[in-house]
């Protein structure tokens, strides 16, 4: 390895055979990718019998979200098309990926956030990057129709997930899953907000099963009950959930995440705020994964429709929930407990730990 070089070649270099020939390969990486795929047994015992359940913990990413799977390829593609500035509409994590990417390309950043609904740590991400904040006086869906009609502003290119460039750079987790797994898994859960990822998956596997007969999952797609086009049947207005990734109410990816769901054989859930926290708190708690709440929705997603059709699961099933983002970007949710106050004194600490081990 050359001095400097990252062990993650990053998304373009790694899956350089799946990606359009004029980005393919390019330069710019932050080492994106290449996310871990952890097994969760407290999960599985849950469900029982021989099921698996898996983690693709996209929190490990380089700014801590899927997006950079594809905010890599769509800056690349603008940069090589001459785009002096990137623009998107974001409920947070594309922003901060777009403002990352955009920096590391030397392109300027302009973000379309809904006003205060917005976890911190994204919105500290935009900033500390550079991007030019627009806070819209409406929600996620009024900044992505204004977006829209940008499409034609001079030098920016959008990189929302209507760009394809984003969705051929989402599908890599696909081919790293199946890859990881030496199959596809039986079912694959995903958080479903504006869908591009759930369309971006679908094409991944579709695309590994041609190269490499690796099988076909069936996509359950997950939503918040208070922001659930695709459980409803048609776009919501006033979309509201704690999971504010995903409160989106007019999805700009409807058909192929229909069409996704549909040829998979799989279904969409939706699923209440208090069963998104509680999975979140699940899987830090039990299984040691810190995600946001938007990305817990797969896990709870996974319950609910358990619960209401478990003949979906198969006895001996393998089951993949894409984590899409790290909790760190959101720590405004957690419940933090009062802090026991102890004298600074090693005798008292002490004696405090003994309890603490013997308490378990
Ligand atoms: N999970 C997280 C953490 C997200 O940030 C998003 C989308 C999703 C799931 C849903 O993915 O939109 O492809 O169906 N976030 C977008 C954003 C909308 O602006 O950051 P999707």
């Amino acid at each position: 390895m050359s001095p400097g070089a990252s062990s993650r070649a990053g998304v373009l270099r790694r899956h350089r055979d799946v990606l359009p020939p004029e980005v393919a390969g390019a330069a710019l990486s932050l080492g994106e990718g290449d996310t871990p795929l952890v097994e969760l047994p407290g999960a599985a015992r849950r469900l029982g019998g021989g099921r698996k359940v898996f983690a693709k913990f996209e929190g490990a990413n380089p700014t801590g979200s899927f997006k950079d799977r594809g905010m890599v390829v769509a800056v690349a593609a603008a940069a090589r098309g001459g785009a002096k500035c990137v623009v998107c509409a974001s409920t947070g994590n594309t922003s901060a990926s777009a403002a990352a990417y955009a920096a590391r390309a030397g392109m300027a950043c302009a973000v379309l956030i809904p006003a205060g609904k917005i976890a911190s740590g994204k919105l500290a991400q935009a900033a500390v990057h550079g991007a030019r904040i627009m806070q819209v006086d409406g929600d996620f869906d009024d900044a992505m129709s204004a977006v829209r009609e940008m499409e034609s502003a001079g030098d920016a290119a959008v990189v929302n997930s209507i760009n394809p460039m984003r969705i051929q750079g989402q599908k890599t987790a696909s081919f790293e899953i199946a890859e990881a797994l030496g199959r596809a898994p039986d079912v694959h859960c995903l958080p479903v907000g504006n869908a591009g990822n759930i369309t971006a998956y679908w094409l991944g596997y579709r695309e590994a099963h041609a190269r490499d007969g690796c099988g076909l999952p069936k996509m359950l797609g997950c939503q918040a009950a208070g922001a659930a086009p695709f459980v409803k049947g048609g776009p919501v207005r006033n979309a509201e959930t704690v999971a504010t990734a995903i409160r989106i109410g007019n999805p700009q990816s409807f058909q192929s995440a229909l069409d996704a769901a549909r040829e998979s054989g799989g279904r969409f859930a939706a699923v209440s705020d208090d069963l998104i926290l509680a999975a979140q708190g699940f899987l830090a708690a039990r299984e040691g994964i810190f995600c946001e709440p938007a990305s817990a929705a797969s896990l709870a997603g996974l319950w609910a429709e358990f619960e209401r059709a478990p003949e979906f699961f198969p006895e001996e099933c393998v089951i993949v929930c894409t984590l899409t983002g790290h909790g760190l970007k959101d720590p405004d949710i957690v419940k933090i407990p009062k802090p026991e106050i102890h004298p600074a004194n090693p005798d008292a600490l002490k004696k405090a730990l003994e309890k603490i081990v013997s308490d378990g």
